[in-house]
């Protein structure tokens, strides 16, 4: 099956935002990846939720919503009502991991969980047959345009067991440095979901880096 393409609006020009959600509608990417970010569980600050519901307008794929954020559980509403398709929380943000998924579901969204390069996949075992994503970062969270961290193969890997194991259909999406170079042996390990943000926007051609990627065999 062909991989899902999500290109991170974080790499995109923020001036020119609409342009740049029209772009993707009319390329064969298939979700907005929507990077948020509050300085305190990242050292960055990205856009928030006027931003979020602007991209909304114009947009015409699935929102993907990753919210690097501490106490996500608080702003699961008003993303929902951005029109968020996917909310992914990470990990290492969440306390009660399993009712802050369940909250995600709830509201009519699909429910990630990222997890930081540091976090081993085992943590999720007793949560993976109700979460629909798992986004495993493969640079450290906060910033677009770094260099993708190797050891991902592994964890998409032994991932990809985990989800086969428990007979679940959970979704793996790849996050951070996405390239031409890495993404078969990514998709080959098991990964469903392609982030990928300075590869596209940062492009000559965008729309072709979307159609090459979607056409990696899987
Ligand atoms: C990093 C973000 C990523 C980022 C990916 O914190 O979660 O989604 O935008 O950007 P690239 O593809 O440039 O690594
Ligand atoms: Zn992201």
């Amino acid at each position: 099956m062909a991989p899902i393409i999500a290109p991170s609006l974080l790499a995109a020009d923020f001036a020119n935002l609409q342009t740049e959600v029209e772009l993707i509608n009319r390329s064969e990417a298939d979700w907005f990846h929507l990077d948020i970010m509050d300085g305190q569980f990242v050292p960055n600050i990205s856009f928030g939720v006027p931003v979020c519901k602007a991209i909304a307008r114009h947009a015409q794929k699935p929102l993907d919503i990753h919210l690097m954020i501490e106490t996500p559980e608080l702003y699961l509403k008003v993303f929902q009502e951005c029109g968020a398709y996917l909310i992914s929380v990470h990990y290492e943000a969440c306390d009660h991991l399993h009712k802050v998924v369940n909250q995600i579901k709830d509201l009519g969204c699909k429910a990630g969980v990222a997890l930081n390069p540091h976090t081993p996949v085992h943590l999720l075992e007793d949560l993976i047959s109700e979460v629909d994503l798992v986004c495993l970062m493969s640079v450290n969270p906060g910033f677009g345009g770094q260099k993708f961290i190797d050891r991902t193969y592994q964890k998409v890997q032994k991932l990809k067991e985990m989800i086969n194991l428990s007979g679940s259909t959970t979704l793996i999406e790849i996050d951070g440095g996405v390239n031409h170079n890495n993404a078969l042996q990514l998709l080959n390990a098991g990964a469903d979901v392609l982030v990928a943000g300075s590869l596209v926007f940062k492009a000559e051609d965008p729309l072709k880096v979307i159609s090459d990627l979607k056409k990696v065999p899987a």
